[in-house]
């Protein structure tokens, strides 16, 4: 069985975030979203993973590189244009030959990885299984509907009227009749090749498609709030490891990480919380479900259940909470009180000033 990885498309969903950054490398818990995919494959026992690139190639070469780091052999696989999944299954068709495989779009997230899914597979056998999650938006999914014993009837993407609350997950198993269904796909009223399409036509042409409705999982739908819930969420998980300096005045309590290089002084820090390499933090607070990737520097600020990009700084910056924050940001507290705020503000960004 090999994997194939989308790793394309350009990510306008979570801006600013994405704008100067891979969708795919958006860090949960200090760690781009694509690396507990790569990491999932690799558990299920598969290491032939084809990755799929567009615009953002150099980028995802840099984070994967050959998959050595990961136990597993990665093909970059470079889409043109993104003309949609079923394209990418498409221009892979070579390098897939006719082998099953798993098909993993590069910014989703599931909790509890994918082995359970991968053996029943292996299992049955079926043309296809889909993993399916109940969602508030729909609309914004490829949306399935089920009969009553649970068998897929129909798919439909991104419906404005959805059928159900179902939403397809970025997680598909395929045999290698797949190929037969994408050959014949015309694109959609977006001008791209669905999968959504293709495991209809399966559906339509009786072949086995299973589904399994999971819970626990998570993608770049832009909703800032759900991505400070799945850093909190995976953060739950993480063990104490202290590798950087911490100095006698600070305190760490609970389960915190501190990368190498990063320094803690005159601080408290209450996990789980981790803070990436090379930081600095001085005379601050930093509280639980809160991520700092490498980097940054956090001096005289209290920051709690937020993630915080490379390279920022956030100084005399009183009390911030519940915030995502980008790469290079700069947040100063003024000298004095002042009359305006100062801002330098990127393209879609957004900022609530508190009264
Ligand atoms: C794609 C699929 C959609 C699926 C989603 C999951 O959407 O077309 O059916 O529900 O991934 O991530 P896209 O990310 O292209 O909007």
């Amino acid at each position: 069985m090999k994997a194939l990885v989308l790793a394309g498309g350009t990510g306008s969903r979570l801006r600013p975030i994405t704008h100067t950054a891979a969708k795919q490398l958006v860090p949960v818990a200090n760690k781009p979203v694509l690396f507990y995919g790569i990491e999932a494959i690799v558990a299920a026992g598969i290491s032939e993973i084809g990755v799929v690139v567009g615009e953002t190639a150099e980028e995802i070469k840099a984070a994967l590189g050959d998959g050595a780091r990961f136990g597993a052999r990665i093909t970059y696989l470079p889409q043109e244009r993104p003309l949609g999944l079923a394209h990418a299954v498409f221009i892979a068709r070579d390098w897939l030959g006719d082998e099953d495989f798993v098909m993993y779009l590069g910014d989703n997230f599931i909790v509890g990885g994918i082995t359970a899914l991968v053996e029943e597979f292996r299992a049955e056998r079926p043309d296809a299984r889909i993993m399916l999650t109940r969602v508030k938006e729909p609309s914004l999914f490829g949306v399935a509907e089920l009969g009553p014993d649970g068998q897929v009837i129909a798919l439909e993407e991104k419906p404005r009227h959805p059928r159900s609350d179902l939403a397809l997950v970025g997680i598909y198993l395929f045999s290698a009749a797949i190929h037969d269904v994408v050959a014949t796909l015309e694109p959609s009223a977006r001008g791209e090749w669905e999968i959504t399409d293709a495991i209809q036509k399966l559906v339509d042409s009786d072949r086995t498609v299973r589904s399994t409705v999971i819970t626990g999982y998570w993608k770049d739908t832009g909703n800032v709030a759900d991505m400070l819930e799945v850093n909190r969420s995976v953060l739950e998980g993480i063990e104490s490891c202290v590798e950087g300096s911490v100095d006698e005045t600070s305190e760490l309590i609970g389960r915190v990480r501190i990368a190498p290089g990063a320094r803690v002084e005159r601080s408290r820090i209450v996990g789980p919380a981790v803070i990436g390499e090379n930081c600095l933090i001085l005379d601050s607070y930093i509280g639980p479900s809160t991520s700092v990737a490498d980097d940054c520097v956090i001096g005289g600020s209290a920051v709690e259940y937020s993630v915080i990009l490379q390279d920022s700084r956030i100084e005399n910056a009183g009390r911030v909470e519940g915030s995502l924050i980008g790469r290079s940001v700069q947040v100063k507290g003024a000298e004095r009180r002042a009359h305006a705020h100062r801002l330098v503000l990127g393209d879609h960004s957004q900022v609530r000033i508190d009264k």
